[in-house]
């Protein structure tokens, strides 16, 4: 498997000084960037504008994930602006193939998100044309809930489903120093950690120390 990647989810970061925070974790493998339309989840976020401007300054790769509904319009535009990894939800996609498709072409990586409830084996035959699953670990739309363990038998579904493919295995929700390491022994091989990177001083410390423990 590979190399296990830490990426911190600016949903907890301080909004009024997002540059900042995009440079506090430096040393991380790629930016969490959560999309947030009011409609697919309960929360208002940002969007595309925002997304360009972070673009210009990160000093690290942006990996956003669009809990959006019409993801089939919107997200092509996100990998456009450079973002390195651009995940929609499952639930959401009319035309999953044809978007994956005008991701990749856009120059982005293209990932499928699942929440919770929503099972993986629909979207087997799909993987072929992905690069990333993401596998929620709690309900999409806010910072700060606890980790579903009952998540934890679909993380390793997909890792077997996985197999040779080069895909990635994203969790997402709940990961912290207590949670990281049941969901890297499940199969999991990026880890997005909101609270838990910067609910913290030392966040290049924490990012470390997830980033040991997932490889442990
Ligand atoms: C939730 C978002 C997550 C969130 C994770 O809907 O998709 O990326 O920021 O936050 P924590 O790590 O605090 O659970
Ligand atoms: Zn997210």
């Amino acid at each position: 498997m590979a190399a296990p990647q830490i990426n911190p989810s600016i949903l907890s970061a301080d909004f009024a000084n997002l540059q900042a925070e995009l440079e506090r974790i430096a040393s991380a493998d790629a930016a969490h960037v959560d999309v947030m339309d009011g409609h697919f989840v309960p929360n208002l976020t940002l969007g595309l504008p925002i997304v360009e401007a972070l673009q210009r300054v990160s000093p690290i790769p942006l990996d956003c994930h669009l809990m959006i509904e019409d993801p089939d319009r919107w997200a092509p535009g996100y990998a456009e602006a450079g973002a390195a990894g651009v995940t929609f939800h499952a639930e959401a996609a009319a035309a999953p193939v044809k978007l994956a498709r005008d991701i990749r072409a856009a120059g982005g990586r293209a990932g499928l998100a699942l929440r919770p409830a929503t099972p993986l084996e629909p979207f087997v035959d799909l993987l072929p044309e992905i690069d990333m699953i993401l596998v929620m670990t709690v309900e999409p739309g806010f910072g700060g809930q606890s980790f579903l363990d009952v998540t934890l038998p679909k993380i390793r579904r997909a890792r077997a489903a996985i197999g040779d493919l080069d895909i990635r295995l994203q969790v997402d929700g709940g990961i912290s120093a207590a949670t990281i390491e049941r969901a890297a022994e499940a199969g999991a091989d990026v880890f997005v950690a909101g609270s838990a990177v910067y609910g913290v001083e030392d966040v290049a410390g924490r990012i470390a120390e997830l980033r040991a423990l997932a490889a442990a």
